[in-house]
């Protein structure tokens, strides 16, 4: 069994998950996806993390469904898109009856800003973006507050918990200034090459669980060709990914790494112990600038609040 974590719901939420963005349709890939997600919960993920902006809810509930595994076994995270704040409710109600399931475990915030309906844009001007949300439709603030009703009335016993994703330091304190329900979650990008050390703490403070997105830094083989974690591997008989994943589930954050094969499906749930020294060493590896790796970020002009593309700088 893959050992799991406790959230602030008192949930567990397992270790290993399987992310589900690597199904989009587009990539002609549907029936593909349930296939390789059956196949997933076969060999034993229990955590299944999609969003609605991967347009992939539909095959993840068959998955779910055709396995044949009870759906009380698995845990299920779904995500409000950007272009959904403007009405969480119907969203929610979409997410539900695409995933088909009785429950979903939990919902996530996707980004710290939203799309506005009229433009197709995120809302946020910058990172934390209160002011630039302000011009363009609900602020994070606002969109949480739907969700927390979401969860605590109308839609109560849907959805087992609510959180973020993608949240930095500066995003999170201005939620919390508002919130009522704290994020059970906050699921980032995290690796080796992105440790997001000071914002680990901050969450453990605030008792908000963080999930590692691309934990093995996606279509980058930086993580791979990496030196130390190559080194630790050799020592144990195991290949840098094992021991990038059990660096991350020994600090205590649950990991999403993504596969459709069913030898790394294996592998990335097959963790090791690391001495407190070899802990160190990959807490270490991004203190080198060269290393320090950020693929997923979007940056905002903040007077026309235009998408102007991706960075790899750190988060606000
Ligand atoms: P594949 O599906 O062929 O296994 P991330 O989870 O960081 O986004 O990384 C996902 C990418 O890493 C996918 O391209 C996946 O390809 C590959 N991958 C997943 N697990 C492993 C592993 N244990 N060793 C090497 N590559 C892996």
């Amino acid at each position: 069994d893959i050992p799991s974590f406790t959230l602030n719901t008192g949930a567990k939420i397992p270790s290993v998950g399987m992310g589900c963005w690597q199904g989009q349709p587009g990539a002609g890939k549907d029936n593909e996806l349930v296939d390789a997600l059956v196949k997933a919960i076969n060999v034993g993920y229990r955590h299944l993390d999609t969003a609605t902006g991967y347009a992939n809810e539909r095959e993840v509930g068959e998955a779910i469904r055709k396995s044949g595994v009870p759906r009380s076994d698995i845990f299920l995270t779904t995500k409000l898109r950007p272009g959904g704040v403007n009405d969480p409710v119907k969203e929610f109600e979409e997410s539900f009856n695409k995933l088909d399931v009785e429950y979903i475990d939990l919902w996530l915030l996707h980004w710290p800003q939203g799309f506005t309906s009229s433009e197709g844009n995120f809302g946020g001007g910058d990172v934390c973006g209160l002011e630039h949300q302000k011009h363009l439709g609900p602020t994070f603030n606002e969109t949480w507050a739907k969700m927390e009703d979401i969860f605590l009335n109308s839609h109560k016993g849907k959805v087992k918990a609510i959180g973020v994703s993608n949240f930095s330091i500066k995003n999170l304190e201005i939620l919390l200034q508002t919130a009522k329900v704290v994020p059970a979650v906050n699921q980032i990008e995290q690796s080796p090459l992105l440790p997001e050390h000071k914002l680990n703490e901050y969450c453990k403070q605030k008792g908000i669980h963080i999930t590692a997105y691309s934990p093995l830094g996606q279509m980058s083989s930086a993580v791979h060709d990496d030196e130390t974690l190559n080194e630790i591997a050799k020592k144990h008989d195991v290949t840098a990914a094992t021991v990038a994943l059990s660096w991350a589930v020994q600090k205590g954050t649950s990991v999403a790494p993504k596969s459709t094969n069913e030898k790394r499906m294996k592998q990335n749930i097959t963790l090791i112990k690391l001495s407190d020294e070899e802990m160190k060493q990959v807490d270490h590896i991004s203190d080198d600038p060269k290393k320090h790796t950020r693929l997923n970020y979007l940056v905002f002009d903040k007077d026309t609040h235009k998408i102007l593309g991706w960075t790899m700088e750190e988060m606000g």
